[in-house]
């Protein structure tokens, strides 16, 4: 028997990095998806393999590599780590055999380790014939967001668990905007590496080192995001625009933009964009820009002619997805 999940990642619109010190975050799933597939093993084995090329299998702690070497290790532990914290809370030892696979490209700003994580512990959960809520499967999937960075806010598995539009904040219940109109983002990937561990890391410094600078900072990025939530719900894309352009110049402020994120910005901007800034941790991989419909293409071409890729997503309204194949 095998089980397969699909999981959506996300754009933030407001509020990351914000969102790490208890303020709100707009946030969006859009229509790129990480797909797990899991199935039994005859040994208490976990192998895993992904469309990147990296495999491997794990018996406890030790960790042999198939393809990819030892680095291949970084990036399947993640994978493990969910499986496992569904073998864990359902109390089974058995071995898995799992393949993972995504139209999501990674570590760039678009929540592809939230959404890996979330179709893992859906996929293990069905194999294992649980009856996994949303809930249980954001709190299962934490433990592997923990490993990638330390302090996670949990928005990424939560958006990718439910779908659709919503405002999040740490602890709290995700609350979802009914919107009806379309909401036309181009994203732009600069194709730079970034590590969101790393980022939230350093803003983390900046605030100890620096906290009445940060504090209001923080502040006014969370009163942002409730006038950018507020704007969605009257279906109101210039405001949100404009919000969106300070939340840029916000993140610039606490350090995580780059010269290639505002280039794209910029170019986006001229291009005719209601609003553009980076999305996800930044320090590189995307930014993303609203715009009317009539000027989306012109959007993604100013970001390519910047040197970034254009890509052209629609907001996805349905969540995690588990079925069973026979
Ligand atoms: O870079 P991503 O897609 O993992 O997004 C991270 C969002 C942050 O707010 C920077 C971190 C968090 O845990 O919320």
């Amino acid at each position: 028997m095998k089980a397969i999940a699909s999981a959506p990642g996300k754009i933030i619109l407001t509020g990351e990095h914000f969102v790490v010190y208890d303020e709100p975050a707009l946030v969006m799933a859009i229509n790129r998806y990480v797909w797990v597939s899991a199935e039994d093993r005859s040994d208490i084995e976990i192998y895993i393999s992904t469309s990147l090329g990296v495999s491997g299998s794990f018996n406890g702690e030790m960790f042999k590599p198939e393809i990819g070497g030892e680095d291949a290790k970084k990036i399947l532990e993640p994978i493990k780590i969910s499986a496992e914290a569904v073998l864990k809370n359902l109390n089974v030892k058995r071995g898995l055999n799992i393949e993972v696979s995504s139209t999501l490209p990674i570590a760039v700003g678009l929540g592809s380790s939230g959404a890996s994580a979330v179709a893992t512990v859906a996929a293990v959960g069905k194999l294992l014939g649980a009856n996994l809520n949303k809930k249980s499967i954001i709190d299962l999937s934490t433990e592997a967001e923990r490993y990638v960075h330390s302090n996670p806010s949990g928005v990424d598995q939560t958006i990718s668990t439910y779908g659709g539009v919503a405002s999040y904040k740490k602890g709290r219940r995700i609350m979802h905007l009914k919107v009806l109109s379309p909401i036309p983002i181009v994203i732009g990937n600069s194709g730079v590496d970034r590590n969101t561990g790393k980022l939230v890391n350093g803003v983390k410094l900046k605030v100890e080192k620096f906290p009445n600078v940060f504090k209001p900072l923080i502040n006014a990025a969370g009163k942002l995001t409730i006038k950018a939530i507020d704007a969605l719900k009257h279906e109101d894309l210039e405001t949100l625009g404009q919000l969106m352009d300070v939340d840029h110049g916000l993140l610039t402020s606490i350090g995580v933009s780059s010269e290639i994120l505002d280039k794209l910005v910029y170019a986006a901007r001229r291009g005719g964009a209601l609003g553009a800034k980076l999305t996800g941790g930044g320090g590189g991989g995307c930014m993303v820009a609203l715009s009317n419909l009539d000027k989306r293409d012109a959007v993604a071409k100013a970001i390519s002619d910047a040197g970034g890729t254009p890509i052209i997503a629609e907001k996805v309204d349905r969540g995690v997805r588990s079925w069973i194949v026979k």
